[in-house]
């Protein structure tokens, strides 16, 4: 299926959202990282700026800077008028009180990673690549990370797709944690987290749920973690 950006609704969080809603320690920000459908996020600039070693992934890199730039612009008022339809599912703070507060951050984010990626492109830190497929040698990353595409596209994308993603992930990295375990718009945990937690446990790896101190979509305060050593 040919990837159309019109079909994108690009949407990037910063590098102080990846540590809350990962549990990112100094240790884990030294491990080499893949962020895998890592998009217009600027955990990327941020880990490069600081001598992290880390490469994101993501079907809409192979577009350029500009036309990912114009589809933000497209796309930033729909989103922040969908907060305030949808006020009650987030959690609103001090820090981020108002969608067009929201907007703000978001928009800054997303601006640091326009600004870093054409270099980060010639640099090999932003591949074009898509789950269930990954273009990584076995245990090519210490840790692997994902957010808002697994469990968040529960009704788009299927309990087979999730199960092959996630072993997908197992295979290129020792440790994998995605966030949020959510199905979009709903403040439900997905349904197909229970059966991927099965299926991984009945393979034998280690798997847990950890309680995240980062929440915005209420009830998306849980990440999920698994590691590719199996047990016993
Ligand atoms: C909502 S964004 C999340 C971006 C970033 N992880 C964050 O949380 O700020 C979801 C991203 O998933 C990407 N995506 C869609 N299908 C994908 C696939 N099969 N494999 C990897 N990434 C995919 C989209 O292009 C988009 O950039």
């Amino acid at each position: 299926m040919v990837f159309q950006l019109a079909q994108v609704v690009p949407w990037g969080r910063s590098f102080a959202d990846y540590v809350g809603m990962f549990g990112l320690t100094d240790e884990d920000l030294g491990r080499s990282v893949l962020d895998c459908a890592g998009g217009p996020a600027s955990f990327n600039a941020t880990m490069h700026r600081q001598g992290q070693r880390v490469i994101s992934c993501d079907p809409i890199y192979q577009f350029s800077a500009e036309e990912i730039a114009q589809r933000i612009d497209e796309t930033c008022p729909t989103i922040v008028a969908g907060l305030h339809e949808n006020h009650d599912w987030f959690v609103w703070s001090e820090a981020i009180p108002t969608p067009e507060a929201l907007g703000e951050c978001r928009l800054a984010a997303m601006g640091e990673f326009l600004a870093d990626f054409p270099q980060g492109a010639i640099e090999g830190r932003y591949l074009v690549a898509e789950l269930p497929s990954l273009p990584f040698a076995d245990r090519a990353f210490e840790l692997a990370i994902s957010s808002h595409l697994l469990f968040t596209y529960t009704a788009q994308l299927s309990l087979e797709f999730h199960q092959a993603a996630i072993a997908e992930l197992l295979r290129v990295a020792d440790e994998v944690r995605i966030f949020p375990l959510l199905t979009n718009f709903t403040t439900e945990r997905s349904p197909y987290v229970q059966p991927a937690i099965d299926a991984l446990t009945a393979q034998g790896f280690r798997v847990e749920i950890v309680p995240t101190v980062y929440e915005f979509q209420r009830g998306g305060n849980e990440l999920l973690r698994v590691w590719r050593d199996r047990l016993g």
